[in-house]
């Protein structure tokens, strides 16, 4: 096979041409020929509040004059202090400690980090493990690739990964019990329960969920008494309960935090993406007041340190990002707009191979199959999601595609994600391109 043109770049896939983008501007971006793309993924769920916003531009300069970088373990740093206080505005409970990492899998990572120290300190030394669910997505180092239920991500890694228990998703278009929802019982949560059990209790560190599944299993939301239940079931069990919100928080599904459409307050929550806007590298766990207090009577530091946690700029960047998220309600915008978009997607379904539509907020799914009505997947080296995406790509569109609904190897999605600042004339355009690459793609299958 012939290689596309060498550069020093050691990109993913090096038999990929990747066109190079080199501006934004509202929720378009450009390629270096003026090529125009609707970014119906912001970026990937990060850039909510559009691109090109100078404020936020204006923070980034102004920070770099003033102090570039902070040790986080000698020193504090004023933006970080007022973006903590402005998280905590957001958070749910009393999760209102933040802890600052550059990304969504180093939060990953110091949640589990953090919770394991929470039951050393308090003598349950023996607590170790942390239950996962299948088809989600944790983020790519080793802890965290370790949680993750994603097949394909997971498998050239496997030797390396910690043999961490996974339950089943809460996923009622595919159920993994063959039930259909409310007759099911919830199985899929009482699994927890059950592994829990298994395992032993002094053996289990923490649950960790998305609470509605992004990349991993195209914006899959669980119904309204999963995460009560498995709030229930961890606190019975001392289980940490840890929603990973890298993706959901900050408004994306339309609420601050999508465990508040279940009015759950986790132990932890991780944090990242949307968190800056995409104008900085940034991520975040946000800690119980139960969590802290131990660290704080046991006079406990806690023994870990990224050189760039806690950053200045990355932290000014945010809290611009977010003052503007606030002031212009991006949260309620992704409601009321999300609410169109499920509409407009539906409609969708008049294309045969779109078997299922879901989402929430600004968060969207569509599966597709080769039957609608025994949901029988294509098969994995059709590629139909890909070829979804690329198309649509052709036609100026950014979607995101997947795999491995129906066994983790076949099953085809594509994700959306689009800018919180999408309007239902945005939705009109991206609902009319992917009807053009659907009709196109058919034409091929
Ligand atoms: C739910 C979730 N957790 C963790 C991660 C990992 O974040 P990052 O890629 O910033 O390391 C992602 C990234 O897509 C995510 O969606």
């Amino acid at each position: 096979m012939e290689l596309p043109t060498r550069n020093h770049v050691f990109t993913l896939d090096p038999t990929r041409v990747y066109p190079t983008l080199v501006r934004g501007e509202g929720v378009y971006v450009y390629d270096e020929e003026g090529k125009q793309y609707l970014d119906a993924i912001a970026g990937i769920g990060v850039v909510s509040i559009g691109y090109g916003r100078r404020r936020v531009a204006d923070a980034i300069a102004a920070q770099a004059l003033t102090l570039p970088y902070v040790a986080s373990n000698l020193f504090g740093n004023e933006p970080a202090r007022r973006l903590a206080d402005q998280i905590a505005r957001w958070t749910p409970g009393d999760l209102t400690s933040i802890h600052f990492t550059s990304g969504g899998s180093e939060a990953v990572e110091v949640a589990i980090k953090i919770g394991r120290q929470y039951h050393c300190e308090r003598g349950c030394e023996s607590k170790h493990l942390v239950v996962a669910r299948w088809t989600s997505y944790h983020g790519a180092t080793l802890g965290a690739l370790s949680a993750t239920g994603h097949v394909g991500r997971r498998k050239k890694y496997a030797p390396l990964l910690l043999d961490w228990p996974h339950i089943p998703p809460a996923y009622c278009y595919r159920c993994p019990y063959g039930q259909s929802h409310p007759g099911c019982g919830l199985a899929c949560a009482h699994a927890l329960e059950q592994t829990i059990e298994e395992a032993g209790a002094d053996q289990v560190l923490a649950f960790i969920a998305e609470p509605v599944v992004g990349a991993a299993g195209g914006a899959i939301v669980p119904p309204p008494e999963y995460w009560p239940l498995v709030r229930d079931i961890c606190t019975r069990y001392d289980v940490l309960l840890i929603a990973d919100e890298v993706l959901t928080g900050f408004g994306r599904t339309g609420r601050p935090f999508a465990v508040d459409h279940w009015y759950v307050t986790p132990d932890m929550i991780t944090m990242a993406k949307g968190i800056s806007g995409g104008y900085a590298p940034l991520g975040a766990v946000a800690v119980s007041q139960e969590i802290r207090t131990v660290f704080e009577e046991r006079q406990a530091p806690f023994d870990h340190i990224f050189t760039f946690a806690a950053n200045p700029i990355a932290a000014a960047a945010a809290s611009e990002a977010l003052t503007i998220w606030e002031e212009e309600d991006l949260t309620g915008q992704a409601a009321k707009v999300g609410d169109y978009l499920y509409c407009q997607l539906t409609a969708l379904q008049a294309h045969p191979i779109v078997g299922d539509v879901r989402g929430l907020g600004l968060m969207a799914g569509l599966e597709f199959v080769r039957d609608r009505v025994s949901r029988e997947p294509f098969p994995a080296e059709m590629q139909v999601a890909k070829l979804v995406a690329k198309i649509a790509l052709q036609n100026g569109l950014v979607t995101y595609p997947g795999t491995g609904m129906a066994d983790g190897v076949r099953g085809d999605v594509i994700s959306l994600f689009p800018p919180l600042i999408f309007t239902a004339g945005h939705v009109d355009e991206l609902v009319d391109k992917l009807d053009t690459a659907l009709t196109q793609v058919e034409k091929t299958l």
